[in-house]
C-alpha cells in the first residue's frame, strides 16, 4: 500500500456498472483439456445494455464530462464499437447528449450496437477510413458542430483508454484481489482481449499499487504487440504524471497471433471456440475481442504452455451485442471436437 499513498489525486466516479462482477470456475472446460483451472471475471456482467469492460472505465470518464457541464459527450469507434454503445448508454441514463464518430458507411440495417446506438438516442455521423485517420480533425470538426450552436462537449478517445479510464481497471485489480482471496487460489495468468490498451494498462498499474498475483496478459485484436507496447506504455505515464505516481518501468506483455483475417473479423477457430464454450459452459463470447482472445488462451493450454499452472483467469469484457452481425459465421450445431 505503500505506493498508494503516493497517488495525490483520486478522480471523481460514478456508479454506473453492477459491481463486483463474480468469479466463476469452467470446470467442464478444464477438465475437457486437462490442463489449469479456467475461471472467468464475468465483466460482461457490469450492466445490461453497458455491459463489458466500457463502463468501468466509464464511470471516471462521464464523472469527468458532467464536472465540467458538458451537454454532448462525443467519442469514436467502429461501426459495431462496444465503448460506443456503452457511451451511448451511459449518457442517456446521465441525460446528456452522444454523438458517435463511427468508422464506416452507413450499414443498409441496423443490427447489434448500431441498433442500441440509435435506441439510445445517439446522434452518429459516419467516416471512411481515410477520414478516420485523422481522427484529430474529426473531433475538432465535431466539436465545432456543436460550439458554433453554444453547446458545450466533452471528447473521449477511442475505448475511453487514457489516464482517467485506466482507472476503472485500477479499481478492478482490487476487486480481483478480493475474488483470489474468496476463493482461495492464486492464479499464475490472467489473460484479457485488447483493442485499445486501457483494460491492460489500468490492471497492470493496480496489479503494481494493490500486489495483485499473476502475470497479466493481453491478446491483441488489431496491430500487433509492438503497438500496444508503445501505446499502453505512453498511457501508463501519463497515468504516473496526471496522478502524481512514480511508477518503475512495468512489463506489458502482449500475446500476437490471434488478429486473423483483421480487426472486427474471424476466422473459423474462433467461431468453434464461442460455439464449444456455449455449449458447454453457456458461456457467451464474441468474434471481434473475448472470442479471439478467449481461443488464443485455449491454444496456449493446447500446446502445453501452461502445463505448469494450476488456476488461471479469463476477463470476459463483455461485447455479446457484436455477436449479432456475424450470425452468418455460425454454421453447424454441432460442437467442434476440443
Ligand atoms: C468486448 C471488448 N473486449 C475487450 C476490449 C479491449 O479493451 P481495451 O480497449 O481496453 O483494450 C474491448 C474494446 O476495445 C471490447 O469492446
Amino acid at each position: 500500500m505503500k505506493q498508494k499513498q503516493q497517488i495525490m489525486k483520486t478522480p471523481e466516479k460514478l456508479t454506473l456498472a453492477r459491481l463486483p462482477t463474480p468469479l466463476e470456475p469452467l470446470d467442464r472446460l478444464s477438465n475437457k483439456l486437462r490442463g489449469p483451472r479456467i475461471w472467468v471475471k464475468r465483466d460482461d456482467l457490469t450492466e445490461s445494455t453497458g455491459s463489458g469492460n466500457k463502463i468501468r472505465k466509464l464511470e471516471y470518464v462521464m464523472a469527468d464530462a458532467l464536472r465540467t457541464g458538458a451537454s454532448v459527450v462525443i467519442t469514436s469507434g467502429g461501426i459495431q464499437s462496444n465503448h460506443c454503445r456503452a457511451t451511448a448508454f451511459a449518457a442517456a441514463k446521465l441525460g446528456i447528449s452522444c454523438h458517435l464518430i463511427l468508422r464506416g458507411r452507413p450499414p443498409a440495417s441496423l443490427d447489434g450496437n448500431l441498433l442500441l446506438d440509435r435506441l439510445l438516442g445517439a446522434t452518429i455521423s459516419y467516416a471512411t477510413a481515410a477520414e478516420f485517420a485523422d481522427l484529430d480533425s474529426l473531433y475538432k470538426r465535431t466539436e465545432k458542430l456543436y460550439s458554433d450552436q453554444g453547446i458545450s462537449t466533452y471528447s473521449i478517445p477511442i475505448g475511453a483508454s487514457n489516464a482517467l479510464g485506466m482507472w476503472g481497471y485500477i479499481n478492478a485489480a482490487v476487486e480481483l484481489k478480493a475474488d483470489f482471496l474468496s476463493h482461495n487460489i492464486q492464479p499464475d495468468h490472467i489473460f484479457s482481449a485488447t483493442g485499445s490498451g486501457g483494460t491492460l494498462a489500468g490492471l497492470i498499474v493496480g496489479q503494481q499499487l494493490f500486489q495483485l498475483p499473476g502475470k497479466i496478459a493481453g491478446f491483441n485484436v488489431a496491430d500487433d504487440g509492438e503497438f500496444f507496447r508503445t501505446k499502453i506504455a505512453a498511457d501508463i505515464d501519463n497515468w504516473g504524471r496526471q496522478f502524481g505516481a512514480n511508477l518503475p518501468a512495468l512489463p506489458i506483455k502482449i500475446i500476437e497471433g490471434y488478429v486473423g483475417p483483421g480487426y472486427g473479423r474471424a476466422g473459423p477457430e474462433v467461431f468453434s471456440c464461442i460455439d464449444l464454450v456455449a455449449k458447454l459452459e453457456g458461456l457467451i463470447l464474441d468474434p471481434v475481442y473475448t472470442g479471439k482472445a478467449f481461443h488464443g488462451m485455449l491454444e496456449s493450454i493446447r500446446r502445453g504452455q501452461l502445463k505448469n499452472s494450476s488456476d488461471i483467469v479469463f476477463l470476459h469484457t463483455g461485447g455479446i451485442f457484436g455477436l449479432f452481425p456475424h450470425r452468418a459465421s455460425f454454421t453447424g450445431p454441432d460442437s467442434p471436437p476440443v
